[in-house]
């Protein structure tokens, strides 16, 4: 599963992913990758990544930096900043996430089959 988490500096991708994250049950801190480029997280039998691509100066650093192997059938991964990226795998659900007053606005479209089950879930 591939979520692309779009939107301006400070839209809230991470405290999303983070939010995420504590819905799956991990209670430790959840960094910004902004340095790292992922964060890794193992959850039971899940592999959840997030990433950050906002310092890329060449999109081609993600295969570079060998980034690409941790998108595989065995992973969830939250990308912020997915533009600067390229090659990278096509989003399943895709996230954008916008400032409103003091709060946020948040449309998700899903863009796969898969993205798209994963959404009819959360409305049930
Ligand atoms: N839903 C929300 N409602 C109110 N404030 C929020 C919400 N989401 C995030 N914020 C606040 O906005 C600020 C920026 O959030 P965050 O770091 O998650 O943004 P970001 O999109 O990841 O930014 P960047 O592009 O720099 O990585 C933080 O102070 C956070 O507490
Ligand atoms: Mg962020």
């Amino acid at each position: 599963m591939v979520i692309y988490l779009c939107g301006q500096l400070g839209a809230g991708k991470t405290t999303l992913a983070r939010g995420v994250l504590r819905g799956l049950g991990y209670a430790g801190r959840v960094k910004s990758p902004t340095f790292a480029l992922v964060e890794l997280y193992k959850l039971s039998r899940l592999y959840l990544y997030h990433f950050d691509f906002y310092r890329f100066d060449d999109p081609h650093e993600l295969r570079d930096a060998g980034l690409r192997e941790y998108f595989n059938p065995d992973s969830v991964c939250l990308v912020e900043w997915p533009e600067k990226a390229a090659g990278l795998p096509a989003a399943d659900m895709r996230i954008l996430m916008q400032v409103a007053g003091t709060g946020r606005r948040v449309e998700i479209f899903t863009e796969t089959e898969a993205g798209r089950s994963c959404l009819d879930r959360l409305k049930h």
